[in-house]
């Protein structure tokens, strides 16, 4: 699990500027696993998260907010409350402390004090060995055809058969999220039910919107009606995963290509970002572009993982030279088994799961082991399902 320290923005959503500093000014790694306003439920989504720290946004209200900084003190202990206001007049910097905050930021956030600040909280923050939230990975690939919805299902899946604990996929193509496909599902709840109950939306709610393939995995899915995509933003994005990251063991996101704000957010919540690519020009040169922009944005590179997909030993590209071009190494492969893979979407069943022999299923087992640390020890097939053919989906078998 990642050793990032959990952080809960109360008050407003971050910007994106502010949510890039807060990811790199620090020396340690900070997840930022929810941004919520200052709203009643605020305690209880706090109850079950319970970040190691708590970065309350003073505005409007001050009176409200000092309130709960108080209450966030007194119920949650183990959460150090670090306040943080334009307003930096002694008055406000000594009631912040008075509710008990441990420290205050001045707005905007500045690099350096962000720094300061959870160097100094992180020696008094509660570090658990194994931390109970879910490791969040995005799969991403600039470039069209990679075979980013193909891996992050069959990445989710070999991640819950291996370790046994629970994966969910998180379709972000909100225009045309195929993961159903992939995933064998027919959702009947998508991102979409969201927004519509955003106001009373809490794990339970969540919990109902997930369509499960298994015990183990189940997936988030894209609006199925079109233009359902329209309303949905930033905040109900990083909700979802943020309540996702309490009730599952491993959130796998297939993001859009284009990096959007939702996009970003996605890959600002990821502990792990995996960059996939074939061995092709356009899209070797799409992840060097990738790269730089993920430098851009701050991105710790222990974060980025390079996957090449559909990988095969060509005469024109060893992995030596494509590693010196992206100037980074490459963490993994996944063999080209096009086969393999167009039958197991066709039936509407994760490669990994199926019984076909395919070097493709162990490539997957191979990253499941290495991002987690898991051995393989014993087969342990999931319950077989009806075998269902992607093509009824498409064509309108029974809904
Ligand atoms: N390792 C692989 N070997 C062979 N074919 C693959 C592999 N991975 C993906 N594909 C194929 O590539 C195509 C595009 O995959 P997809 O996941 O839809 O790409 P993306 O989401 O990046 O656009 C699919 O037809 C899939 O079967
Ligand atoms: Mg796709």
């Amino acid at each position: 699990m990642s050793k990032a320290i959990s952080v809960v923005v109360i008050g407003r959503s971050l910007s994106q500027q502010e949510r890039t500093h807060l990811r790199s000014s620090s020396q340690t790694p900070l997840a930022i696993v929810a941004e919520l306003p200052n709203a009643p439920q605020v305690l209880d989504e706090l109850n079950r998260l319970r970040p190691q720290a708590a970065l309350v946004l003073l505005n409007g209200d001050l009176h409200h907010s000092f309130q709960l900084v108080e209450r966030i003190h007194q119920e949650l202990p183990a959460t150090a409350v670090i306040c943080s206001s334009e307003d930096n007049s002694p008055d406000v910097i000594l009631q912040s402390f008075r509710s008990g905050a441990v420290e205050f930021l001045r707005q905007p956030l500045a690099e350096s004090e962000i720094a300061t600040v959870f160097a100094k909280i992180e020696h008094s923050v509660a570090r658990p060995e194994e931390s109970h939230l879910a490791r969040v990975i995005a799969v991403y690939a600039s470039k069209g055809g990679c075979g980013t919805t193909f891996v992050t299902a069959n990445l989710a899946a070999s991640l819950a058969r291996l370790t046994r604990k629970r994966a969910c996929v998180v379709d972000l193509n909100l225009q045309a999220g195929d993961q159903p496909l992939y995933l064998g599902l027919e959702p009947n709840y998508s991102i979409h039910d969201i927004v519509r109950n955003f106001d009373r939306l809490d794990e339970q709610l969540m919990a109902n919107y997930l369509t499960q393939r298994s015990k183990l995995l189940s997936l988030l899915a894209a609006p199925t009606e079109i233009g359902k995509d329209e309303d949905i933003r930033v905040e109900h994005v990083t909700r979802a995963i943020a309540l996702l990251r309490a009730q599952v063991d491993f959130v796998v996101i297939d993001p859009p290509r284009m990096l959007n704000e939702i996009t970003i957010a996605a890959l600002d919540a990821a502990d792990d970002l995996i960059l996939l690519l074939t061995l092709d020009i356009p899209a070797i040169r799409s992840a060097k572009r990738t790269l730089d922009i993920f430098n851009r944005l701050g991105y710790d590179k222990k974060r980025i993982k390079v996957v090449i997909n559909r990988f095969s030993k060509t005469p024109e590209f060893d992995l030596k030279q494509v590693e010196k071009v992206l100037e980074t190494s490459v963490f993994a492969t996944i063999a080209n088994d096009y086969q393999a893979a167009i039958a197991s979407i066709n039936v509407g069943e994760p490669l990994v799961l199926s019984k076909t022999q395919s070097r493709v299923i162990n490539d997957f087992n191979l990253i499941a082991g290495k991002l987690t640390g898991f051995r393989e020890e014993t087969e342990l097939p999931e319950a077989p399902r009806p075998a269902k053919s992607g093509w009824t989906s498409i064509f309108g078998g029974k809904r």
